[in-house]
């Protein structure tokens, strides 16, 4: 199989993690008889200092070009003086809402489970983290508050003030809730569906139209949940949930939560897709520029997200369990990066991580 893979390494830790996954992707090519191309391409705050823009409209023209693109991340350090001189659509962070809108990734899959090797790492009481997670968070991706009217002004009365509309229309939600529960179907057979229904209109529409498509799946259980419950229950019991299906900004927030919950960050990774073959696919932490170019950056996110590319993307599903061992090999064996570190094991840095991993990667 030929495929050609945009690389956005982004900021901060970006390129070494990408470097690591595009590494084991390659091995896998070499094994099993495939050619994988990459490309690389600027987004973020490489992209602004580079060319004045989060977003060139190179990028955007190679990512809808390829046939999926792999990212780093975005986002600078919080105190950049430069970069916070810019207005919202010129930072980094409006880099990658574009490229997600501009390739219409509406599904964003964010998977949190606890790793059986890390056990422990949870921040989470061992009773409760013993019960075990394995869940699947659902984001829209290009719609709600991100997305909708915006603005500001000063007012005599008010000062100076700024505002962000969130709006959901039936198709917007009608599509994300199927993935929801085709996902499920393939799962546990529960979907919860989380929304501020008590308060917003927007989220009243939202409850209504899950509910309009749960018809077509009587197999699949369906719980109504509010957000701020929603937040509570993760740390209660994070074993109650299956499959999650939520909106953008409350997607974003619960996903942090999720993934924190597992104690491993550095493990997670997560695709954004829409209606074709062609999606994006990255870790679920940050650029973390503070530890950039330390050689300390965990790459196992990023190397699981090639994983997920192989397997969602171009339905190599033995090529991606192919990665997925070979890391879990590698931390059978008790090998850990200084973020995922426990007692009795071996720390080593982030390129030797790579090296580990890569070496490990066998054909079955
Ligand atoms: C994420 C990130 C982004 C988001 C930022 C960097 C714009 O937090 O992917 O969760 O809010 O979607
Ligand atoms: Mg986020």
């Amino acid at each position: 199989m030929k495929k050609h893979i945009v690389v956005l390494a982004g900021d901060g830790i970006g390129p070494e993690i990408t470097d690591a996954a595009v590494e084991a992707m390659q091995k896998v090519a070499s094994l099993y008889g495939h050619e994988f191309e990459f490309e690389h391409c600027l987004m973020g705050a490489c992209a602004i200092r580079e060319t004045g823009e989060p977003l060139p409209a190179e990028t955007v023209k190679k990512c809808l070009a390829s046939d999926s693109v792999l990212l780093g991340a975005v986002g600078a350090k919080v105190d950049d003086p430069f970069i916070n001189s810019l207005p919202g659509n010129k930072r980094p962070e409006a880099g990658l809402l574009g490229i997600r809108k501009a390739m219409g990734l509406y599904s964003n899959v964010r998977p949190a489970r606890l790793f059986p090797a890390l056990a422990g790492a949870s921040p989470l009481r061992k009773d409760i983290a013993d019960r075990g997670m394995d869940l699947v968070i659902v984001r829209e991706l290009i719609g709600g508050i991100y997305f909708g009217k915006r603005g500001g002004g000063v007012d005599p009365d008010m000062g100076e003030y700024a505002w962000d509309t969130e709006q959901y229309s039936v198709k917007e939600v009608t599509r994300i809730a199927k993935i929801a529960f085709e996902m499920a179907r393939g799962r546990r057979k529960k979907v919860t569906s989380i929304d501020k229904e008590n308060v917003l209109d927007s989220s009243r529409l939202w409850r209504k139209t899950v509910h309009e498509v749960a018809k077509d799946y009587p197999d699949v259980e369906l719980v109504d949940m509010l957000v701020d419950n929603a937040a509570q229950q993760l740390v209660k019991d994070p074993s109650q949930f299956d499959v999650i299906v939520t909106s953008n900004i409350f997607g974003d927030i619960l996903s942090d939560e999720a993934a924190m919950i597992t104690g491993s960050i550095g493990m997670l990774s997560s695709s954004s897709l829409g209606d074709t073959k062609c999606g994006l696919y990255e870790p679920i932490h940050g650029s973390a520029p503070d530890i950039a170019g330390m050689d300390i950056a965990n790459p196992i996110a990023t190397v699981l997200a090639g994983a997920m590319m192989l397997r969602d993307s171009f339905g190599l599903n033995e090529e991606a369990k192919a990665i997925e061992r070979a890391v879990d090999k590698v931390l059978d064996k008790g090998y850990r990066t200084a973020d995922i570190m426990s007692a009795g094991m071996q720390q080593v840095k982030g390129s030797e991580m790579r090296r580990l991993i890569v070496e490990s990667i066998e054909k079955a």
